[in-house]
């Protein structure tokens, strides 16, 4: 638990990096790897609405920039605006491509008590999309 709570406290610190004129809602990631890494991701807006990227994946795209090959064990989003901030859609999808067996990865929030919350990515993402050649 005590992980978790640095993975939400860093969240919260990447969350002040937003850059979000538009919507003025912050959010911010921060992502925990099988090989003990982590990576932060912040909100960055754009004046074409729709090619704003959502912190998850700022944060996921940072850590396979910087050369990240193993999964997704964790990943805790904030947003001072909302508590219980979930992933959206897209996100969850990413999350989906990047994670462990979906029942071992957790997403980690933070409810209006300020407690932390943890949730498995197959909670939040059942029947997923994925493909396969076979
Ligand atoms: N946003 C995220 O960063 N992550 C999500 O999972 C949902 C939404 C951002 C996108 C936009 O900059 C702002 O929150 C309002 O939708």
């Amino acid at each position: 638990m005590d992980k978790y709570k640095e993975l939400m406290d860093k969240a919260k610190e990447a969350s002040k990096r937003a850059y979000c004129p538009y919507s003025n809602f912050a959010v911010g990631a921060c992502v925990l790897y099988e090989s003990g890494a982590i990576y932060t991701g912040c909100n960055v807006e754009n004046v074409s609405y729709g090619l704003s990227l959502c912190a998850e994946r700022n944060a996921i795209s940072t850590a396979l920039g910087f050369g990240e090959k193993t999964k997704i064990k964790a990943v805790a989003i904030y947003s001072p605006k909302q508590a219980y901030c979930l992933p959206c859609g897209a996100c969850r999808q990413w999350l989906s491509e990047f994670c462990l067996d979906k029942e071992q990865t957790k997403i980690i929030l933070e409810d209006k008590n300020k407690e932390i919350v943890v949730l498995t990515q197959e909670e939040i993402f059942p029947y997923g999309f994925k493909f396969n050649f076979d």
